[in-house]
């Protein structure tokens, strides 16, 4: 796709005729055609107009300042909307300045390293997760279970652990879902799955966590878009892929099937990092999970009652729904909205997020977290993880981080697996 010279005829270039715009760096004329910018967008609706664009919006800081990668006709299109922007610079040297040597990809035939490069050894991939989830089966036998919820569009499993008191039993205790990784290059999620798991069962002696682990049956989904993770780090470099692996690619948070493609906030061109695909659960791994999920419906009452995905980075706390910025719609009133908010912030209290409505973002349509609530009353948020802004360098902490940014969730996630049997009691109501 591109070459090692690249960089430096962009820099010889650069230097040869310099594009300054009022003092901004722009875009040379030699450069890869993908720009990371920073769009100043102080409201919702500024921020679903940029998203509207087809940008890859990447994060969000203090909620103002929204960190993009566009091309060329894309960072055209955002000048013309009058918002500030500012060209930050090129998509691939970005991801080189991580410290990565060789973008190109494996001719056919050659394989690529397969693996994180040096500074995220400590990070997943698909083969360590695996034998790390078996690993635990192995420990805690009568803890954890594992099964294959069935298989990504390129035939990789996609597997769900199971942790409770007897285990292979199915007892009549809340359900609590926990999905990681949806998005490929968010591999910190993937992180945070494995480190609750760990926690749950290796402490298992801890009083809090018995009785957590007791009286709930918690499911996890550590990497629920195992094709795009192997994808991103498949050359040794990573290469900012956010979809899954399905022709161009699907995002797979815009596939779920409550009010697809309803409003705005997808995209229907392939090439779109916010592709909704041909179909509501037209992906393979989004269908698979929502399978799962259906199959919990137990003598007609479906078995999960809150369910957390991990996505990063912003460092938020969200609560449906995503596809109006309406607090209240069909099959979401007051009290339970209050009771969603109640909840968010008690967690962002915890974990120093920003607790706050999917909408206020930006709009989405065809989220999980939408679904779940719009189709199961599944109490849903999603968090954004750490970093709180930046570019695409803050979807690739080094692995030192892994250990403080994973831990920093115990609070929330305690305190939401404790609610989990009825989130209402949060604002003084019973179940
Ligand atoms: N970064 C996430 C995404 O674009 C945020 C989604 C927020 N909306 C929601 N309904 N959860 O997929
Ligand atoms: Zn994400």
């Amino acid at each position: 796709m591109f070459s090692k010279s690249r960089g430096k005829i962009a820099a010889v270039l650069a230097l040869c005729l310099p594009v300054l715009v009022a003092g901004m760096a722009s875009p040379s004329t030699a450069d890869s055609g993908r720009y990371l910018l920073e769009v100043t967008a102080n409201t919702s609706e500024e921020r679903t107009k940029v998203a509207q664009i087809g940008v890859d919006v990447i994060g969000a800081t203090k909620l103002t300042t929204v960190s993009v990668v566009a091309d060329r006709s894309q960072y055209r299109a955002l000048k013309a909307t009058g918002l500030p922007v500012r060209y930050v610079g090129d998509f691939e040297e970005q991801l080189k300045s991580l410290g990565k040597v060789d973008f190109t990809d494996p001719k056919p035939g050659e394989v690529g390293t397969q693996d994180f490069p040096s500074g995220y050894t400590g990070y997943h991939n698909f083969a360590e997760m695996t034998a790390e989830l078996e690993q635990t089966v192995r420990d805690h036998p009568t803890l954890a279970s594992l099964r294959s919820i069935g298989k990504s569009y390129q035939n990789r499993d996609i597997w769900a652990l199971k942790i409770s008191d007897n285990v292979g039993t199915d007892e009549s205790e809340p359900e609590v879902l926990f999905t990681c990784n949806q998005h490929a290059r968010e591999h910190l999620t993937v992180e945070q799955c494995l480190q609750i798991i760990k926690r749950y069962t290796d402490n298992y002696s801890n009083s809090a966590i018995k009785n957590m682990v007791d009286s709930r049956e918690i499911w996890f989904v550590p990497m629920v878009n195992p094709d795009g993770v192997e994808y991103d780090i498949a050359t040794g470099s990573f290469r900012g892929w956010r979809k899954n692996r399905q022709g161009n690619g699907t995002d797979l948070n815009r596939n779920w099937g409550y009010k697809w493609g309803c409003c705005g906030g997808s995209s229907g061109s392939s090439t779109s990092d916010t592709y909704r695909g041909t179909a509501a659960f037209s992906a393979p791994e989004t269908a698979r999970v929502r399978d799962f999920v259906n199959s919990r419906v137990v003598g007609g009452v479906q078995q999960i009652k809150t369910h957390i995905d991990f996505h990063s980075f912003s460092e938020l706390v969200l609560w449906p729904y995503g596809y109006t910025r309406a607090d209240t719609d069909t099959g979401l009133n007051a009290d339970e909205a209050r009771a969603f908010q109640t909840l968010g912030r008690q967690m962002a209290a915890s974990n120093g997020y920003t607790p706050e409505q999917a909408s206020d973002l930006y709009i989405t349509d065809g989220s999980v977290d939408d679904w779940m609530w719009g189709q199961h009353k599944i109490w849903s948020y999603t968090f954004e993880m750490y970093p709180s802004g930046g570019g695409l360098d803050s979807f690739y902490p080094r692995d030192t981080a892994i250990a403080t940014q994973t831990a920093r969730n115990n609070g929330a996630v305690d305190l939401f697996v404790g609610y989990s049997d009825c989130v209402k009691r949060i604002i003084g109501q019973t179940c």
